[in-house]
């Protein structure tokens, strides 16, 4: 039987910062076998396309190109990353009308093409868009994913490795609750080469206090960013890669996302960040991280605050 040779399409929506970094993050990484970018500045998307194609010698073969949402029919992704950008001192929050009205404009042609994939959100205020695409387009909403807490748990990763002078890859720990001020760090359930962090942390004298400043250093890390150089984009590029892996190669792999949580942390009806099994169909289990009573507090409270917004703004 001639071997059937899977291939591989992802369809990029906005080729912004985080697009174009994005993309060359899949040339990089040799995932997926064409890449199709759309976006309203078509000469933009034609220079990008033919700068990223030059990629290919050294890394490997990725057909990628300019195109339209009519190519999302046979995709396998669709990676949405179109919308106005944060400005410095403004909160994601503050974009929700903005870039509510791009998304629209984009999920329909989509869904109208016969797009039968999976999407993946980080536009912001990505967990708001991320519940407006999967309503906007009656995906099941497994299929849908958001971005979530993915880049603010890779800074709490790093920020917790430099602290405690540790390998960022034996660092076991989550931010949870929105992608924005509402996020907290999970404690409770956090590690370090598998001893509990607040344990490692006692160790070197870290106190609980100091630990808390390194956390809200990670919640402003995006405002800080944008403040030094107007955008923030090679992180959250990075996680938008990841989840694509993760279901490109179908790998059930755990990852913190934006899940639409059905009833873990008492929560239901709306995407906030926590891990989840990621694998060829999408978000295949969502994972209850188990949280302290001040720790589930905040979870409560952050969905309390996205689930207001999400009311005003979706109606
Ligand atoms: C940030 C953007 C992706 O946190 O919200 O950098």
């Amino acid at each position: 039987m001639a071997n059937q040779t899977i291939h591989q399409k992802v369809v990029l929506i906005g080729d912004g910062a985080v697009g174009s970094s994005y993309a060359f993050a899949m040339l990089q990484q040799q995932i997926a076998d064409e890449l199709v970018i759309v976006d309203i500045q078509t000469d933009h998307v034609s220079g990008d396309a033919l700068d990223l194609e030059d990629v290919q010698p050294l890394t490997g073969p990725l057909n990628v190109h300019p195109g339209t949402y009519q190519d999302a029919t046979d995709a396998d992704l669709v990676v949405i990353t179109a919308g106005v950008p944060r400005k410095p001192g403004e909160t994601r929050l503050d974009l929700v009308n903005k870039n509510l009205n791009i998304l629209k404009t984009i999920v329909k042609p989509i869904v109208e093409s016969g797009f039968a994939g999976i999407f993946i959100v980080a536009a912001n205020p990505v967990d708001i868009l991320t519940m407006a695409t999967q309503k906007l387009s009656g995906f099941p909403r497994e299929r849908v994913i958001g971005t979530g807490t993915s880049l603010d748990s890779s800074r709490w990763q790093v920020a917790l490795a430099n602290r405690l002078s540790v390998d960022l890859r034996t660092v076991d720990a989550y931010i949870l609750g929105e992608h924005g001020d509402g996020q907290f760090a999970a404690y409770q359930a956090a590690a370090i080469a598998g001893q509990p962090l607040l344990a490692v942390a006692a160790k070197q004298g870290v106190s609980q206090l100091q630990l808390t400043d390194l956390e809200t250093t990670t919640r402003k890390k995006g405002g800080s960013i944008i403040g030094l150089k107007g955008a923030t984009f090679y992180g959250v590029a990075t996680s938008l890669m990841r989840l694509s892996r993760a279901v490109l190669h179908n790998e059930n792999i755990v990852l913190p996302i934006g899940a639409p949580v059905d009833g873990q942390y008492g929560l239901h009806d709306l995407y906030i960040g926590t891990p989840a099994v990621i694998n060829a169909q999408g978000i295949a289990q969502i994972l209850e991280v188990p949280l302290s009573a001040d720790e589930q507090a905040k979870m409560v409270a952050s969905a309390k605050s996205l689930q207001a917004i999400a009311a005003d703004a979706l109606g």
